[in-house]
């Protein structure tokens, strides 16, 4: 996570009444009379602040002025006059996706969600209502003192609405599928600036297209999400050296063909460097349970390093989210294989680790290793107690299929200095295609990606499926007729 780190030698906060003389954007323009106290150009110290807070460098850009709405009423107003004006748009929430261009923009206008604060739980505590400003670390900390927490990001630092709008990897999929699946309303500004609710019972078709269909549709103000008792869990890192890589990749295989205890949870990684290293994040969603037997494939491997114990979601996220750098650049790729067996899976893992690692040398050839931050490759088992949970709770757009383990895995590389971006983006692209050659020839491919770990190279939704995306895109042109969310706001993944 950026914080400012570049501040103006200013006296004050400078109001956007310094900057009239200055060149502005159409879409700036157009928003000083409406919501002018809300807007923030580039000799201020929110400009400064807001355009600084994304996770990656290569996420940096140069808007003309940042939006910062107070409200859902005035982001709406906000939304009327840049439509209006025909001006082109950025929206960030926690500014995770590790995409140039997908959540901010070069002297448009940059919408920023950091003051839809709403974060409130009803009379019995089943329900969250969440603004889109916080990271999932926030959240966690705020329900542990009721001894509840909520399906969301792993790692303290990540953002809120884009996490629910991509699906949601949690810690507790195996029991409640994914995080947008315990999403039970939301609050929309919609393109023609009107406020709806979408929830089972009021735009039923629009509750649907944003568990998976993200920022094609509206601009989410709020989240209800229902919660989870959840007082402590067992959970850590526990990390085992080169000379065991083989026995961890079968206990994966082992693990996702068989996920027969829902409290569990997994992200299994493998990290190249001077020596491989593999780690796993274990969860286990019990306050009395430790060495659950279904982890044991990978507690049984001696450990170099491990964390493992009881805490609080809170306390693990934190400790995960300590383990992001700051102020470097990043990228993550998604890819997906799928069987039903243990071979099977256990071929698609072999498969992938065999591509990747004969790839490296490549990278390595071009980047010293005083530039590379980290390397890692990690598996997601999604397999049918999480799609079978998803789907009793309305299901979602991202068309899994309840018969099949999905093994999503996602190719992270973190360095230092842009001089390298082309290296990586083209390192990164040819490593994913010469994964997804080799699985599709074993017959173990699956067009799904990912949307949270996917790169700016990759389509998302023709991997949901035709009949999902036609769907979807029935669902856009009804609530955004003009197209608007594809046409002024060029970022993200768009749906068509
Ligand atoms: C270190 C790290 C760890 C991660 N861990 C997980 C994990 O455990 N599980 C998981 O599922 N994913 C994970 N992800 C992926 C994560 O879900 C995505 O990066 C997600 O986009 C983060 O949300 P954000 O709000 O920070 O994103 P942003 O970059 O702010 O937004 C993402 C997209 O959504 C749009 N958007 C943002 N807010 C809104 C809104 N209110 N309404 C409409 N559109 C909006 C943006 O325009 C952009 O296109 C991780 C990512 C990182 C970098
Ligand atoms: C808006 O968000 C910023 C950044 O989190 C915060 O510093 C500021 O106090 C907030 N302002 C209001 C009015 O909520
Ligand atoms: C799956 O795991 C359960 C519990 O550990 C075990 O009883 C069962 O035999 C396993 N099934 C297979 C097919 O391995
Ligand atoms: C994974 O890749 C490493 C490095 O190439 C190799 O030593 C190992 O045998 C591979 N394991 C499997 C199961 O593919
Ligand atoms: C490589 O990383 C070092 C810090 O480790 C940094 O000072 C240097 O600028 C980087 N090189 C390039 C070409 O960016
Ligand atoms: C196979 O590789 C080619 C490029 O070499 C790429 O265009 C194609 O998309 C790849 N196939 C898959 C399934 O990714
Ligand atoms: C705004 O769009 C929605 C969805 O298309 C529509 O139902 C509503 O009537 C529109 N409102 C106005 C004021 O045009």
């Amino acid at each position: 996570m950026r914080v400012a780190s570049i501040v103006l030698p200013l006296a004050g906060l400078a109001s956007a009444a310094a900057s009239y003389s200055k060149p502005v954007s159409s879409g700036c323009n157009a928003l000083k009379g409406p919501v002018g106290n809300s807007l923030f150009f580039i000799d201020s110290l929110v400009y400064q602040y807001e355009t600084n807070n994304f996770w990656s460098n290569t996420e940096l850009m140069s808007p003309g002025c940042v939006f910062r709405p107070q409200s859902s009423s005035q982001l709406a107003e906000g939304m009327t006059a840049l439509v209006d004006a025909e001006a082109k748009f950025a929206v960030r929430g926690g500014g995770h996706m590790g995409i140039r261009g997908s959540n901010n923009i070069d002297n448009g206008v940059l919408v920023v969600m950091s003051n839809l604060t709403t974060l409130e739980l009803n009379e019995d505590k089943s329900v969250l209502s969440l603004g889109p400003a916080y990271r999932w670390g926030e959240v966690y900390e705020y329900l542990a003192a009721y001894d509840l927490s909520v399906p969301g990001g792993r790692l303290g630092p990540v953002g809120v609405p884009g996490l629910l709008l991509a699906g949601g990897v949690n810690f507790y999929g195996n029991q409640v599928g994914f995080a947008c699946n315990s999403v039970i309303n939301y609050e929309v500004v919609l393109a023609n600036g009107t406020v709806v609710h979408a929830s089972k019972t009021s735009n039923p078709d629009l509750f649907w297209a944003l568990k998976g269909g993200s920022s094609n549709f509206g601009i989410v103000t709020r989240f209800d999400i229902e919660t989870i008792k959840s007082p402590m869990v067992w959970a850590g890192a526990h990390t085992v050296e080169a000379q065991y890589v083989d026995q961890f990749l079968a206990a994966i295989a082992q693990y996702a063909s068989n996920i027969s205890d829902p409290k569990s949870h997994i992200v299994p990684a493998l990290v190249p460097g001077v020596s491989t290293l593999a780690s796993a994040i274990l969860f286990y969603d019990s306050d009395t349970v430790s060495y659950p037997d279904i982890l044991k494939p990978f507690t049984d491997i001696p450990s170099v390093s491990s964390t493992v114990g009881f805490k609080t979601v809170a306390e693990f996220a934190a400790e995960l989210g300590a383990m992001v750098v700051s102020d470097i650049n990043d990228v993550f790729v998604a890819g997906t294989v799928k069987g039903t067996t243990y071979e099977e899976l256990h071929q698609g893992i072999s498969i992938i680790n065999t591509t990747f690692f004969n790839e490296l040398p490549k990278l390595y050839n071009q980047i010293p290793s005083a530039n590379i931050s980290t390397i890692q490759l990690d598996w997601q088992p999604i397999g049918a107690e999480w799609i079978q949970a998803s789907n009793a709770r309305g299901g979602n757009a991202l068309g899994l299929d309840s018969t099949k383990v999905y093994l999503c895995y996602a190719e992270v590389v973190e360095w230092i200095g842009s001089a390298y971006d082309d290296v990586v983006a083209k390192w990164v692209e040819d490593t994913t295609y010469a994964i997804n050659n080799a699985t599709q020839k074993a017959g173990l491919y699956d067009a799904f990606n990912y949307m949270g770990d996917a790169a700016g190279f990759q389509s998302i939704f023709p991997g949901y499926g035709a009949t999902n995306q036609q769907r979807l895109i029935k669902i856009a042109e009804k609530y955004d007729p003009e197209r608007v969310f594809q046409t002024l706001m060029p970022g993200g993944f768009k749906v068509y």
